[in-house]
């Protein structure tokens, strides 16, 4: 093997610029050539592909986003999109590509494996959902973004005895709302895995009053039926029954800024440091993606279309804590 290319896909993920250049530097340690795409798959079915060096991923270590661009590529899900995007590769002699991305873009892996290109996908979204990593590049900067807002909005809801709710990303994945609910002492959290009615809800509010709490956090996931605009309305509608004020953020994409923290950076250098070592031994069509504290891979074939099962000792965790 002597030519590689890495691209990022999908939503962007604090550390992806860690990954690039754990990529590049880590081709260049072993004699490979490393092409960077632009724009996701976009760019590879435009043939967007330039050569990277070592000093072209000097100091972007610490920057979140990527320096590659990322997209959404509604083309490659289309049979000429993918033929395309191996038409390209070929053309351009790269005999291995790393797909930086969440569970999109490493469809779009399996797709591109399925035709025999050697892919390897590293596996990096906030959202936490992809099956083969316990924990993907970005969960830990958003979660500590989604934190740092939380601790902020608590300190007016106490002044206040206001009622607060935070909408997080995640998609369909409640990981991001558990986790920061837990860290951030919410009073409830709202997820898509387990169902709730906004009574349900609002009945937990009231009792965290009960017990003489000054405010009462709740941490909705945006992928929840009733999401936070929807109970609002609902505590609205029955304010005078319930009692209590509520105020709502949405944080939004807020949650994908900013600079990677040192557990991200040090997982994307890890995970791409991996991926290349793979192409280069001649394995192919993985994920590669935390286990249990170690590099592991899985094959792609068991990645997609898989889903996560909630860490019930998580909720419940976040259930006793509420008291
Ligand atoms: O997958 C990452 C994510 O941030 C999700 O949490 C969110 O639902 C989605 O991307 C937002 O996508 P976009 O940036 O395309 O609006």
């Amino acid at each position: 093997m002597r030519r590689i290319a890495v691209l990022t896909s999908g939503g962007d993920a604090p550390g992806m610029n860690a990954a690039i250049r754990g990529v590049v530097r880590a081709g260049i340690e072993l004699g490979l050539e490393v092409l960077g795409v632009r724009d996701g798959y976009t760019g590879l079915i435009e043939d967007q592909l330039t050569p990277l060096g070592a000093r072209d991923v000097g100091g972007i270590l610490q920057r979140g986003g990527t320096l590659l661009g990322s997209a959404r590529c509604a083309e490659f899900r289309t049979e000429k999109g993918i033929a395309t995007a191996v038409d390209v590769l070929a053309r351009r002699g790269v005999e291995g590509l790393v797909v930086i991305g969440g569970s999109g873009s490493q469809a779009g892996s399996l797709a591109l494996s399925a035709r025999g290109v050697s892919v390897v996908g590293v596996a990096s979204t906030i959202d936490n959902d992809l099956y083969g990593a316990d924990i993907s590049i970005g969960v830990d900067t958003a979660l500590n973004v989604a934190l740092e807002a939380i601790d902020r909005l608590r300190v007016t809801a106490t002044s206040h005895r206001r009622a607060i709710m935070v909408e997080v990303m995640g998609r369909d994945c409640g990981y991001l709302a558990l986790m920061v609910g837990i860290a951030g002492g919410a009073e409830a959290v709202c997820i898509p895995e387990v169902p709730f009615d906004p009574e349900q809800v609002a009945r937990t509010i009231v009792a965290a009053y009960d017990r003489q709490k000054l405010h009462a956090l709740i941490v909705v996931a945006e992928g929840v039926t009733h999401n936070a605009a929807a109970l609002v309305r609902y505590f609205d509608q029955n304010r005078a029954r319930l009692g209590f004020q509520i105020r709502t953020t949405i944080l939004g994409h807020v949650q994908r800024g900013g600079e990677p923290t040192a557990f991200d950076r040090i997982l994307a250098s890890r995970l791409a440091v991996a991926a290349v070592k793979e192409l280069a031994a001649g394995r192919h069509g993985v994920l590669c993606g935390l286990q249990a504290g170690c590099v592991a891979t899985t094959p792609l074939t068991e990645v997609v279309g898989r889903s996560k099962p909630l860490n019930a000792e998580m909720l419940e965790l976040a259930r006793v804590l509420a008291r």
